[in-house]
C-alpha cells in the first residue's frame, strides 16, 4: 500500500470529479453515492480526461462523448472499445483529506 494525499474532501464537487496527478499517474477522484472513488483519468474512447464527468448512481458518464463506466469497478459499460475498463484505486478519507492508494 502506498497512500498518497490526493485532495481535500471539499475540493470535489458533489457528483463530479477532481483531477489528481502523482508523477505520470493521472487520476480522477469522484464523490459518489457509494463514497469516494478514484479511477484513472483517461477515457478509453479517445483518451480525454474524465474528471469533469458526472456520476449518476454508480455510473460515471464521460463529459466528452458520453461513454459510461461503473464508478466502483471501472468497468466500461459502453459496448465499443478494446479495454474492459478503467483502472481503479482504493480511497480512504482521514479528516478533511482524501488519500489514494497508488500501489
Ligand atoms: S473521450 Fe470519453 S467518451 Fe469520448
Amino acid at each position: 500500500m502506498e497512500w498518497l494525499r490526493a485532495c481535500r474532501v471539499q475540493d470535489i464537487p458533489a457528483g463530479r470529479g477532481w483531477p489528481v496527478r502523482f508523477g505520470e499517474l493521472y487520476l480522477a477522484v469522484f464523490d459518489t453515492p457509494v463514497g469516494f472513488r478514484a479511477l484513472e483519468n483517461r477515457c478509453l474512447h479517445v483518451g480525454n480526461p474524465i474528471d469533469d464527468g458526472s456520476v449518476s448512481g454508480t455510473v460515471l458518464i464521460c463529459p466528452w462523448h458520453g461513454w459510461c463506466y461503473d464508478v466502483e469497478t471501472g468497468d466500461r459499460l459502453t459496448t465499443a472499445g478494446r479495454r474492459a475498463g478503467l483502472r481503479t484505486f482504493p480511497v480512504r478519507v482521514d479528516g478533511d483529506w482524501v488519500y489514494v492508494d497508488v500501489h
